[in-house]
């Protein structure tokens, strides 16, 4: 897609790094400990607007001129941030008008950091300025190699409920409906509850109300919300690229647990280089599969290319309610298996643990304690290992799996008012991804409407909301031999989120070979027994019920009002096979119905593994890197093939096979013929 590509040699290694936030004397120590560590990359300036541009108008760049030479002195890249996420004082001061307008109508005040609103005239000004003086000055320093803009758009200012969004919102509408009114209202559906618009200033933000608000009026307010903050980032990209038109530019996403509120896919192409943020979840037992889905994922937003693992972090965070610390050896496990997803860079928040600040209690690679401690010993090893993986830069990922992704028919499937509020996207897709993770199987995510040739399954664990393009996609993929495997109240709506009328899973009904006439939702922590698959297997969450319409049941409710009705199917479609799966199995037969569709679609894992082996495979010009990480306390043994390297022991591979100790991880290298 571009020229502009990243200019720090093998895997990039650093952190965010916030000089400004310590005496002049600190720094000294700072960059001689950076290359101790082997850090390569640093990301400077997030939040040093208010010291770099003390009033309107009025620079000085005297510290940050001075930081960059010090860390081009000493071999250390700098990821320049424009300083965008976080206006000072005298900016709200002046323009009060900018400040956010919360769902309540609260007016948010300034005090921590994006506390703007992104629809402000003035904001965007005065972001496009800094921007603007920032990228001219240092277009040509040496030590500049990206430029990392603003910092994780809409962290805390994606939806922001004052009259300066109400009119963006409306210009939005205007260009997404052609002006034309009578469209918007048919696609709202307003003559329902006497909605119907008779001019455009009358609509606003779906603000709080009486009863339930319009679904599709807060479905387009998504979607806007999402669309203004990369208006923004965009504005900034171009103003960067033309003072300096090869150097990348990257603002780093959260796709992580919990945050749906930018639509990554048309963000994606907006960058040179694709990067991503990603902290664990204290109360996750499993989060190397939250890394492992979320590694996949930011993969596969970049097209498949490598992208940077922007931020983690080397121990607890401070913004859960209990921030737990890492177990031995998992600073490495969780990194490493972000190179192993294809990351090219890892860095972390931050390099020093701040003394003062609403981050005082986050960890960092240079703890409070200083370097007698096992996080920096950790960080020091970490360093040593990614340039023993230098090699594996720019390799790919390889899958025969795709699941699709989709933020509109995440946000729909949530919306109030749904036939049940315990559907919860993210939380279907991890199930479904699970038993994929555990059996070694490579996975990429998708539209519904991408190019689906490479792969020989396609999953579509929740997708409510899908529009005919993407349906005749994901349905053409069977037609024409694939296999697709649809999970409960998916293709129910249309873009609109209108419902597909004739029966349910509308969109993809007659692919599934089924009819649905009526949903039978199930309440929390009730289950019903599923006949045909494993002994004792259960739904939970949702049963409905359907009829067959050319498919053949696999498994039937067992229990309940729908004893009989079938609530997994199977059917020949064109020359492919679409499966159906209208409840959600407990995870031990979900995991095993998803190994019989995978097997008789040919999907094979990356390599036979123990329980808790994760096999992950980038394949790059003339080898294989075969990344294996141990989370069991079992030495696992793995079969490789001959003539392999063990990148960071740097030792042969005697005979076929690599040993994997508990919690420890191995790559290797394995050359292919021809
Ligand atoms: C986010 C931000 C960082 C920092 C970390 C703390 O990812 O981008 O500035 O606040 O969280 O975990």
């Amino acid at each position: 897609m571009t020229a502009r590509e990243l200019k720090v040699p093998g895997i990039a290694y650093g952190g965010d790094y916030n000089p400004e936030q310590w005496p002049e004397e600190v720094w000294a120590e700072d960059v001689r400990l950076m290359r101790e560590a082997g850090v390569t990359m640093v990301s400077v300036n997030i939040f040093a607007w208010a010291l770099l541009e003390p009033k309107e108008g009025a620079y000085d760049f005297s510290r940050l001129d001075r930081i960059l030479a010090l860390l081009h002195e000493n071999g250390i890249a700098a990821d320049l941030a424009t300083p965008t996420a976080a206006p000072p004082a005298w900016f709200f001061r002046a323009h009060p008008d900018a400040l956010p307008v919360d769902r309540d109508g609260r007016t948010l005040s300034y005090g921590s950091r994006q506390t703007f609103c992104p629809s402000s005239p003035a904001y965007r000004e005065a972001a496009l300025r800094i921007a603007r003086v920032l990228g001219e000055r240092y277009a040509d320093h040496p030590a500049v190699v990206m430029w990392h803009i603003h910092n994780e758009y809409g962290c805390h200012n994606a939806e922001c409920y004052c009259d300066t969004s109400a009119a963006a919102f409306r210009v939005w509408l205007r260009q997404k409906y052609d002006d034309d009114l009578a469209a918007l209202n048919h696609a709202w559906g307003t003559t329902f509850w006497s909605q119907w618009y008779y001019d455009w200033d009358e609509i606003i933000p779906p603000r709080p109300t009486g009863a339930v608000p319009n679904p599709t009026h807060q479905l387009d307010w998504r979607r806007f919300c999402s669309d203004a903050l990369l208006s923004l980032c965009k504005a900034e990209r171009e103003v960067l690229r033309e003072a300096a038109p090869s150097t990348p530019a990257t603002t780093n996403f959260m796709v992580m647990y919990n945050f749906d509120k930018l639509d990554y896919w048309r963000w994606a192409p907006e960058l040179d280089i694709v990067s991503n943020d990603h902290y664990l979840q204290s109360t996750d037992p499993e989060s190397q599969i939250d890394i492992a889905l979320s590694g996949d994922l930011v993969r596969s937003l970049a097209g498949g290319r490598p992208w940077l693992l922007m931020e983690h972090s080397t121990g607890a965070v401070n913004w859960q309610p209990v921030n737990r610390a890492k177990t031995a050896g998992e600073l490495r496990r969780n990194a490493l298996a972000h190179v192993a997803r294809g990351a090219d860079g890892i860095a972390y928040f931050q390099w020093r643990a701040a003394k003062a600040g609403a981050e005082q209690w986050h960890s960092a690679m240079l703890p409070h304690a200083g370097t007698d401690s096992q996080i920096w010993r950790d960080v020091v090893r970490l360093g040593a290992d990614l340039r023993s993986l230098a090699e594996v830069r720019g390799s790919a990922g390889v899958a025969e799996v795709a699941i699709v992704w989709d933020w509109s028919a995440w946000w729909a499937v949530e919306l109030p008012s749904q036939p049940s509020g315990e559907v919860r996207f993210q939380d279907l897709v991890r199930a479904w991804y699970e038993p994929l993770w555990r059996s070694g199987v490579a996975v990429d995510f998708v539209r519904p409407d991408a190019d689906l040739s490479p792969y020989k399954l396609v999953l579509a664990p929740s997708l409510y909301l899908v529009d005919d393009e993407g349906a005749a996609n994901l349905t053409g993929f069977a037609e024409a031999g694939g296999t697709l495997a649809v999970g409960f109240h998916s293709g129910a709506v249309d873009e609109n989120g209108h419902v597909r009328l004739g029966g349910y899973p509308g969109a993809f009904r007659e692919a599934l070979g089924v009819r649905t006439d009526e949903l039978f939702p199930l309440l929390p922590g009730e289950s019903v027994d599923l006949a045909g698959l494993d002994e004792g297997a259960a739904g939970e969450v949702w049963s409905e019920r359907m009829a067959l319409a050319g498919a053949e049941p696999i498994a039937t409710y067992a229990s309940g009002p729908l004893h009989g009705v079938p609530a997994v199917t199977r059917h020949t479609h064109g020359s492919g096979t679409a499966w159906y799966v209208a409840t959600r199995p407990d995870p031990t037969t979900l995991a095993s119905l998803l190994d019989r569709i995978r097997d008789e679609a040919g999907v094979k894992p990356v390599r036979e593994t123990p329980e808790g082996v994760e096999a992950v495979l980038r394949r790059g010009p003339d080898a294989d890197f075969l990344f294996l990480i141990n989370h069991g306390d079992q030495v696992a043994e793995v079969e490789v093939s001959g003539a392999a390297t063990e990148l960071l022991t740097g030792g042969g591979v005697e005979g076929r096979a690599v040993r994997v100790a508990p919690g420890d991880v191995v790559v290797v290298r394995e050359p292919r013929d021809g």
